[in-house]
């Protein structure tokens, strides 16, 4: 009897956490890997939030200030200094901008990092999909932070210096 009783547990946590990932099949994100030589790492997560499509990305490790945050189009980061990840991601051939102004799709705007190196940015896009594979889906896109801050102006890329950290977005 005494066995029992943990098998049981253990066979309800599992169809628990069955139960838990099928509710949050529309998730994506990715680790954030340090380039250029820097010591920025963090996380990028994009959620099903009604309409919308929420992004969290924390960072650490980045200089006090400002840092230029963007979706690139090309989903692949092998790259020392993450060029590989290609330019802004753009579907609607827009010009670069702040992500209330015109933009490309993948504009973030900046990242506010803190004396203790990190920082955290939120932001929602209800024209971002995840995982539907249309021109608009974020999965097999690359999510790069950049050394300075985004000006939100020159086209086509910020002039946000150096790319620090880059992740491929995969479906989680
Ligand atoms: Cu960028
Ligand atoms: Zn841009």
């Amino acid at each position: 009897m005494k066995t029992q009783l943990p098998l049981g547990l253990r066979g309800s946590l599992l169809a628990a956490a069955l139960a838990l990932s099928a509710c949050a099949d529309r998730q994506a994100g990715t680790p954030l890997e340090s380039r250029s030589g820097s010591t920025v790492t963090g996380t990028a997560t994009f959620s099903e939030d009604g309409d919308q499509v929420t992004l969290t990305v924390d960072v650490t490790g980045a200089s006090p200030g400002a840092h230029g945050a963007h979706i690139h189009e090309v989903g692949d980061c092998s790259a020392a200094d993450a060029s590989s990840a290609g330019p802004h991601w753009n579907p609607f051939t827009k010009v670069h901008g702040a992500p209330d102004a015109e933009h490309h799709l993948g504009d973030l705007g900046n990242i506010q990092i803190s004396q203790d190196g990190k920082g955290t940015l939120k932001l929602s896009k209800a024209e971002w999909t995840l995982g539907d594979g249309a021109n608009t889906d974020v999965v097999g896109k690359a999510l790069v932070i950049h050394a300075t801050a985004d000006d939100l102006m020159t086209d086509p890329a910020g002039n946000s210096g150096a790319r620090q950290a880059c992740g491929v977005i995969t479906k989680q």
